[in-house]
């Protein structure tokens, strides 16, 4: 993306509300910061509290340093996002406290080298990396569907990844009960990110939700922080990547940019592109987004509990 879009080409977020989930660290933390230069409230979600206040210091004072007039403009909300108790909460919270929403950065993800498995006994990278922005998008989505109907628009960030290429849906075994491979559970997750964008944008046409996908490019950041032979090798390179300010340019294009008009689509950087084959297969579309209803405990369609 070279030095990517300057903040000409970005518009001004003043009055917005944009929600960054994972926001003190990586990708995350720098998109919070430009979100708050550019004059939004950012609620930054995040799930351990130290941490997220250090982060919140740190988004704060670029804020005040962009505009010094427009006081306390960020807010952290604590919630892991790999509890689904704690996605309902912060769904319930996020639409208790704040009357518009404007972006949602479902941004929040991880890599693990070994399988593990949530309190909600689900295989962790498939609900961290999917079922929670699912779960999530799905509880603040008539907020987004209102500001929608104000402003005029409202967006869906996903951050998924180049490294869906090559993946499907283990239906199967979608919990890797069987094997566990973590490229195959991270390149799954990230292949859902972008199922779900098509399948939610379909939903949404004329609503004057955009959702989009992206990949960030290869981005120097914790993600990499495990003790397996993937992220070893991967910080070996490391050197070679984007910093996280970098990275984090191509997530704030998606969500503040004019240039942005389409819906449904999935980017690499800040280049609309074609995502895997396997990305464009509407029935897997649509039988993941019924098996996530189910996993995450959502009413089945039709029963009138939850819309979408
Ligand atoms: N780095 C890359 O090269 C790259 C490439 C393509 C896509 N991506 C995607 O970019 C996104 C951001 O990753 P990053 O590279 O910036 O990594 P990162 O620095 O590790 O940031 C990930 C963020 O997600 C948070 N998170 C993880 N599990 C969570 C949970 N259960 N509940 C709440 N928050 C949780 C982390 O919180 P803690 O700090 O508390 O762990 C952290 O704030 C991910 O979706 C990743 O897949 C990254």
């Amino acid at each position: 993306m070279g030095d990517g879009p300057g903040p000409s080409a970005l518009k001004d977020m003043y009055g917005t509300v944009c929600v960054v989930t994972g926001a003190n660290s990586g990708i995350g933390k720098e998109t919070a910061k430009e979100l708050a230069r550019l004059g939004a409230r950012v609620v930054m979600v995040c799930r351990d509290e130290a941490r997220g206040r250090e982060a919140r210091e740190e988004i704060q004072a670029a804020a005040f340093q962009a505009a010094p007039s427009h006081g306390d403009t960020v807010d952290l909300h604590l919630a892991d996002l790999a509890v689904q108790e704690e996605v309902y909460a912060l769904g319930e919270t996020l639409r208790a406290d704040y009357e518009r929403l404007d972006v949602l950065v479902n941004n929040a993800g991880v890599f693990l080298e070994e399988r593990e498995e949530t309190v909600d006994g689900i295989e962790a990278t498939f609900a961290i990396n999917h079922l929670a922005p699912f779960l999530l998008t799905h509880l603040v989505l008539p907020r987004l569907q209102e500001t929608a109907g104000r402003a005029g628009e409202a967006r869906v960030v996903t951050v998924s990844s180049e490294a869906h290429r090559g993946y499907s849906i283990d239906f199967d075994d979608i919990n890797a009960e069987e094997s566990y491979s973590p490229l195959q559970a991270h390149g799954q997750s990230k292949l859902a990110n972008i199922l779900f964008t098509h399948e939610l944008a379909r939903r949404l046409r004329d609503e004057g939700v955009l959702v989009n996908a992206v990949h960030p490019g290869m981005v120097n950041t914790n993600i990499w922080r495990g003790s397996g032979w993937f992220s070893r090798l991967a910080r070996l390179f490391a050197w070679l990547y984007k910093r996280p300010e970098e990275g984090a340019q191509s997530v704030v294009y998606l969500a503040a940019s004019p240039e942005v008009e389409k819906t449904g689509q999935y980017f690499n950087e800040t280049e609309i592109v074609n995502p895997s084959p396997e990305a464009y297969d509407e029935k897997a579309a649509a039988r993941l987004w019924r098996l996530s209803r189910k996993m995450t405990g959502l009413a089945e369609e039709g029963e009138g509990a939850e819309s979408s």
